[in-house]
């Protein structure tokens, strides 16, 4: 069987029929247990989720004082991800800017970021050119927090669902993350609490601020 290309027209129709389908089990969806545990004792300021899909962590995150640029290509998610920003008042959709833009293309404004999230975004191309993107766009003195689901189970060595998929790695973050420039606070794999799988979990802090 063919892997798909994960592309803007395969995230299109998988959010269309999920949230065609599931529209309430999406809306129930708690935010990633990775960015509440590694969030919550930051300072709020500007946040970039890149990759945001329905929105939970953009909306968790505009619920917890940040302004919040949520970025995704698909209109089904972003659509959705707006209504429930209205839905919980003007307060939390206020500090939420809704961009659609391919995060090939779409190139973050440099170093205006205290927190830079990204959470289990398969891209078509290199994953370290995305993370060097998105590191790009961290303040200094400011956070990148990345997750990612593995492809293989450390603890087993077979493949997962997210095997063939280019998520992020430690070993992409290693790469693109200059020690001189940025302290990694984080990098392992860890067992979800829901589901099944693994995820690399990084959380680095740029110099400087
Ligand atoms: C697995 S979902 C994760 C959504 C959300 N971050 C979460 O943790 O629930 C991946 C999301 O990334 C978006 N995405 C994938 N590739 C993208 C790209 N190149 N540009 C913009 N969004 C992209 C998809 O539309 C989808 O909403």
């Amino acid at each position: 069987m063919t892997a798909p290309a994960y592309d803007s027209d395969f995230w299109e129709n998988l959010w269309a029929k999920t949230l065609r389908d599931q529209a309430d089990a999406v809306a129930r969806r708690p935010p990633n247990q990775f960015l509440v545990s590694e969030a919550t004792s930051l300072t709020p300021g500007r946040a970039l989720d890149a990759g945001c899909g329905h929105g939970a962590e953009s909306l968790w995150l505009a619920a917890h004082g940040w302004r919040v640029t949520a970025v995704d290509f698909s209109t089904a998610a972003l659509d959705h991800a707006r209504a429930t920003a209205r839905y919980l008042g003007e307060e939390i959709a206020s500090r939420i800017d809704f961009v659609q833009g391919d995060l090939g293309s779409w190139v973050p404004e440099a170093g205006a970021f205290g927190l830079v999230v990204s959470l289990y975004v398969h891209v078509a191309g290199a994953m370290e050119e995305m993370v060097r993107h998105l590191a790009g766009a961290v303040a200094p003195g400011g956070t990148l927090l990345l997750v990612g689901h593995q492809p293989v189970d450390p603890a087993t060595g077979a493949p997962t669902r997210a095997a063939g998929q280019q998520q992020v790695s430690l070993q992409a973050a290693r790469t693109v993350l200059d020690p001189g420039d940025w302290t990694l606070l984080v990098a392992e794999e860890r067992v979800r609490s829901t589901g099944s799988g693994v995820d690399a979990v990084i959380r680095a802090r740029r110099s400087g601020g």
